[in-house]
């Protein structure tokens, strides 16, 4: 856990010892570390189970998000929920997911946007913490902006080439991650779903030989 001498704020989210009162230490901040605050209707931690071993991570909310205080609610939070119960997990039992940003990043045009690299770094502590809480056996890294923060040794990529990866994670090389496409990207590009099946059987296989799921049933590519 890495403290900033000079803000107390953080240091006390920081110091929270269980995921419980991490979170409720980070909603009741109010924290204005970086400028997504001003825009904010709710700051947003997580959704699914923080006894989950198996941690999502996404960009940042969106505008269902923001509204619900819940990660991953909207459109593509709909259309994960479907590819993980294609193989038989259930997002609110089987996963904590959560964002390289806990606030809506948006555009001039009042749209969504990805984090600038400020925002990640400011925001980037709490992701930490909650790793470190969470202790998980598997990353899920949805997309390019989660994949890039996250391994900040990749410079230039094409999520063409590393979705459906097995990569260690410089900071975390004993747990096991996984690059994914995001489910917006398959929103914009129905075609990417066939990868993306074969992309998840693989994390499936894995999951089960790490004895993280059972060879439970899943519903056979239905997204
Ligand atoms: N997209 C993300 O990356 N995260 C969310 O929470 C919602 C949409």
């Amino acid at each position: 856990m890495t403290f900033d001498l000079f803000d107390a704020t953080l240091n006390r989210i920081l110091a929270a010892g269980d995921y419980a009162g991490f979170k409720k230490a980070l909603i009741d901040s109010n924290c204005d570390r970086c400028g997504l605050h001003k825009g904010r209707t709710n700051l947003v931690v997580d959704r699914g189970s923080p006894a989950s071993r198996i941690l999502v991570i996404g960009e940042g909310p969106g505008a269902q998000e923001d509204a619900q205080g819940r990660a991953f609610v909207g459109r593509s939070g709909q259309l994960l929920d479907k590819i993980m119960a294609a193989i038989g997990l259930d997002s609110e039992k089987d996963l904590l997911i959560a964002n390289v940003v806990k606030c809506r990043p948006l555009d001039s045009e009042g749209q969504n946007r990805a984090p600038t690299p400020a925002e990640a770094q400011t925001c980037f502590p709490y992701l930490r913490r909650q790793i470190e809480l969470i202790a998980p056996k598997v990353i899920l890294l949805l997309g390019a902006t989660a994949f890039r923060y996250m391994d900040p040794n990749r410079k230039d990529f094409s999520m063409g080439k590393e979705a459906g990866k097995f990569i260690t994670l410089p900071d975390y090389p004993g747990i096991e991650a996984m690059v994914l496409y995001h489910p917006a990207a398959l929103l914009r590009n129905p075609n990417l779903k066939a990868d993306m099946w074969e992309h998840v059987k693989a994390l499936k296989k894995r999951l089960v030989e790490m004895d993280v799921m059972k060879p439970a049933a899943g519903k056979a590519g239905n997204f």
